[in-house]
């Protein structure tokens, strides 16, 4: 498990001081694959960096198994290091080595005996399906291949945890996709937790499992996946969400002087969404719902929707359905209603 208590990272450039992370408090699982998601300057890359001390943090405390890592002397920094992999977007591989040896080389400073680097590297080339690319360089490589080689890499220490920042950002749709779909695999085949970090929704939706969404050094939001997708609660998480939360457009007016009209969102998870509760419920109550926007998404194995409806009627009719609604396990929030 890694625990994150209070912590602060201050960079200092000749005397000016940016508050990176403030007050951050995280707690993730093992086996969990964790999205922290955020805009660009939000603190994500120091966040990642600071789990594994990569960068110092001002103050806090970063926990992995009960160990506090910045109380430890850099001996035992070293050895708890050799078993968290990082990856990065711009795969960080050494240029004039070769795809062998750039997989070996973090098995070499551990000083594993050659013949044993041999057959992990095998079984890593394997693993991430560059059997042929053993003797070639990175310079080679297509983007999606050096990631791959990026995360033999990091795999090769046999690690409990591995960092990735922004692993796929440098990539193409498809090939982001495979490169997901991989971690996703090393992450049910070996249990390893992975720590995601991402400006883009679409890579927590894929394979997160919990999400913590930041902005200007703070974790302003967090929870499971489905749970942020169908209620996301800040402004940043609804931003994130834009393609599948859909928001009211501007110029929507209740214009009806004779009868109730409420604007509603209505979110379902799972079951709800395929059960046609909204046409059941106009003939129920007697009203008028129009669909003003709306989106059905699948997250995983979980359907999650999102729909902007007008309900037009009389007041008691509306206050059943909505209450019709809620019994049915959505969740209704009022966006606007015509009540004076
Ligand atoms: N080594 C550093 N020295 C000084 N300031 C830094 C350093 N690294 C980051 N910062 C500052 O800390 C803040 C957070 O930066 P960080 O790189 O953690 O953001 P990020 O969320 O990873 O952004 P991006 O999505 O652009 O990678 C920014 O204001 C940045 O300028
Ligand atoms: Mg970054």
């Amino acid at each position: 498990m890694i625990e994150i208590r209070k912590l602060s990272k201050i960079y200092n450039t000749h005397g000016t001081m940016t508050h990176a992370l403030q007050d951050i408090n995280l707690t993730i699982n093992d086996g969990d694959i964790f999205g922290i998601i955020g805009l660009s300057g939000a603190g994500k890359s120091s966040l990642i960096r600071c789990i594994n001390l990569l960068e110092r943090p001002t103050s806090g405390e970063i926990l992995i198994d009960d160990v506090d890592l910045t109380k430890l002397s850099s001996a035992s920094l070293r050895e708890v290091r050799k078993k968290i992999g990082m990856i990065f977007q711009q795969f960080n591989l050494l240029m004039n080595s070769t795809v062998y040896d750039n997989i070996a080389f973090p098995l070499k400073i551990s000083k594993v005996p050659k013949r044993e680097i041999e057959k992990r590297v095998d079984e890593l080339l394997e693993l991430v399906e560059l059997k042929d690319k053993k003797y070639a360089y990175p310079s080679q490589l297509s983007g999606g291949q050096k990631q791959r080689v990026g995360i033999a890499r990091a795999l090769a220490n046999k690690p409990d945890i591995i960092l990735s920042d922004e692993a796929t950002s440098a990539l193409d749709p498809t090939t982001t996709e495979s490169i997901l779909n991989l971690l996703k695999n090393i992450n049910k085949e070996f249990g390893i937790t992975i720590v995601v970090i991402t400006h883009e929704m679409s890579v927590i939706k894929k394979i997160c499992d919990r999400v913590a969404v930041m902005e200007n050094g703070r974790i302003v939001e967090e929870g499971n996946v489905i749970d942020i997708f169908s209620n996301p609660k800040t402004l940043v998480a609804r931003r994130f969400l834009k393609d599948m939360f859909a928001e009211l457009p501007e110029g929507i007016l209740l214009d009806d002087r004779n009868q109730e009209e409420e604007i509603l969102r209505v979110s379902f998870v799972g079951d709800s969404a395929t059960k046609p509760i909204i046409s059941y419920m106009i003939k129920k109550f007697n009203i008028d719902a129009n669909i003003i926007a709306g989106t059905i998404d699948r997250i995983q194995n979980a359907v999650v929707g999102n729909l902007l409806i007008k309900l037009v009627g009389d007041k008691e009719s509306i206050s059943s359905a909505i209450n019709y609604l809620t019994e049915n396990k959505l969740r209704i929030e009022v966006l606007k209603n015509n009540a004076p």
